[in-house]
């Protein structure tokens, strides 16, 4: 009887001790795990792409779908409040929602309009007098031009690539846009996180390869990481600052 209940004793007694060694070994896990955080915004990165239907084709502003990151639309937002552009020139309109967020900002200012420029016409577009929309491509020097006949002398200008990523169109955008961008406004290049930074490996040279060659050719762009505040962005080493003339 005595021998039987030491033995149910050791049995327990492993048993506790085999749980113990397991919890230390999970904590000492997790711990590392944590440590690294910037995998973890990777992965949930990559699971964020992954499930599109569900996530950034799925967005909408007041009803209009826009394929943007809740997080840059509210980055987007604090840097038109603090630089109040004249005018905000927006590549790649798609259904319209990113242009009309931008305008209700601008209603809220009191201030700003929004030039807007696409390859395809989509229908249901919103309408708001403060949205001119142009159609046509970006990179066609019509439509290059008809977006400086619509900004004035003096005017803040603001510019967001987002029309197709391939690293030759958004290359030839920046070189025909860039100098739009007045001095302390941004050049925002979106999706830099194409080709690896880090979703589609396999695309190719993307926005991220145009806008580094881009700010090496052009000292007085800067690569400014402070609206990447929120860890998860579109648009990674993407927000380029004019700091010169
Ligand atoms: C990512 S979507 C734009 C999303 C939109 N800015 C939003 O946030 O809802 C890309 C758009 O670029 C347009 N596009 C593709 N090639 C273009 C070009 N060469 N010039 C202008 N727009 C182009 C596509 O028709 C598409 O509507």
């Amino acid at each position: 009887m005595t021998s039987g209940r030491s033995a149910a004793a050791a049995v327990l007694l492993k048993f506790a001790l085999a749980l113990l060694v397991g919890l230390i070994a999970g904590a000492a896990g997790m711990q590392r795990y944590l440590k690294q955080p910037d995998r973890v915004v990777e992965r949930f990165h990559r699971l964020y792409h992954a499930r599109g239907a569900q996530t950034f084709n799925n967005t909408f502003w007041l009803g209009v779908p826009t394929q943007k990151l809740p997080l840059d639309l509210w980055v987007f937002q604090e840097l038109i409040f603090a630089l109040r552009p004249d005018v905000i020139v927006e590549t790649g309109t798609y259904h319209g929602g990113s242009s009309y967020f931008y305008a209700t900002l601008c209603d809220l200012m009191g201030h700003g309009r929004i030039i807007t420029v696409d390859i395809e016409d989509y229908p249901n577009k919103p309408k708001h007098p403060r949205v001119t929309f142009l159609h046509g491509s970006s990179t066609d020097p019509r439509i290059v031009e008809q977006v400086r006949s619509l900004i004035h002398a003096g005017e803040t200008v603001m510019v967001m690539l987002d029309s197709d990523h391939r690293g030759s169109h958004v290359g030839e955008e920046l070189r025909l846009y860039g100098p739009l961008v007045t001095p302390g406004s941004y050049l925002i290049v979106e999706d830099t996180h194409f080709n690896g930074h880090p979703i589609l490996p396999k695309f190719g040279p993307g926005p991220w390869e145009a806008a580094r060659e881009f700010v090496a050719a052009n000292p007085q762009f800067q690569v400014d990481r402070t609206p990447e505040k929120f860890l998860f962005t579109f648009n990674p080493s993407g927000y380029l600052k004019r700091t010169g003339r």
